[in-house]
């Protein structure tokens, strides 16, 4: 495997948070609501990780260091990790594990449903992440995976849906998004300079 060191650190980086914040409930830091702050949180983990997640390759492509792709299909995993503890978070701090109650949530927050589909194309991705499914489907597996850019627009809607008076926040996520999305298209990206070109030997001049 290569960079061990890189990909702990990285591991490390990500799970640390969920942890933090459980703590931060423990201990009575996050105000009078600590579930809806920890679904918050949960959340918005899950968004930043996506972006992080679909950066990884115009990061390889800019910078030519394969580290970034190392790295990919763990960050996609940990965004299925924290989409999971999201749900989770939902379901017992805000719904209290009452699921007759489900019905009347899904009048008053309708958004759980895009989000659920969200949820749903996730769990799709992660059980074909691996080799396995990647040899099986063939061509079809990149195809498939594209459905990353669905999950992206789920989750800014979910989130637009939530934020709806308050639209600066969301604004930095969906214009990242967007970036990301157009470093994605093929005559971008093939413009897309290596900032560490390999050097060519220096001509001195006589
Ligand atoms: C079954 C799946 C899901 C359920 C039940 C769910 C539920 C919720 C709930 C109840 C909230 C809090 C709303 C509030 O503050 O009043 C929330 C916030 C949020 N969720 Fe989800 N969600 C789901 C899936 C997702 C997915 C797939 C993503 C991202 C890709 C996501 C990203 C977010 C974000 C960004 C927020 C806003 C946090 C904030 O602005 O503070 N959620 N979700």
């Amino acid at each position: 495997m290569r960079y061990p060191i890189w990909r702990l650190g990285v591991f490390i980086a990500v799970a640390v948070w969920p942890l933090l914040w459980l703590y931060e409930a423990w201990s009575f830091a996050l105000g009078p609501d600590p579930g809806k702050v920890l679904v918050d949180r949960l959340g918005l983990g899950t968004l930043t990780l996506l972006l992080i997640t679909l950066s990884m390759t115009p990061l390889h492509k800019l910078s030519g260091w394969a580290g970034w792709i190392g790295v990919r299909r763990q960050l996609g995993l940990w965004c299925f990790a924290y989409v999971v503890l999201h749900l989770a978070a939902y379901s017992v701090f805000i719904l209290g594990l009452d699921w007759s109650q489900l019905g009347v949530e899904l009048r008053k927050r309708p958004y759980i449903i895009v989000g659920a589909l969200g949820f749903l194309c996730l769990l799709v991705l992660t059980v074909t992440s691996n080799r396995y499914s990647q040899r099986r489907l063939g061509a079809r597996w990149k195809k498939l995976h594209r459905m990353v850019y669905v999950i992206l627009g789920l989750g800014l809607l979910h989130m637009l849906w939530i934020v709806r008076a308050d639209l600066k926040e969301w604004a930095i996520y969906a214009s990242i998004g967007v970036l990301l999305l157009v470093l994605r298209v093929p005559p971008v990206m093939r413009r897309i300079p290596r900032l560490i070109a390999k050097k060519a030997p220096s001509v001195t001049k006589a």
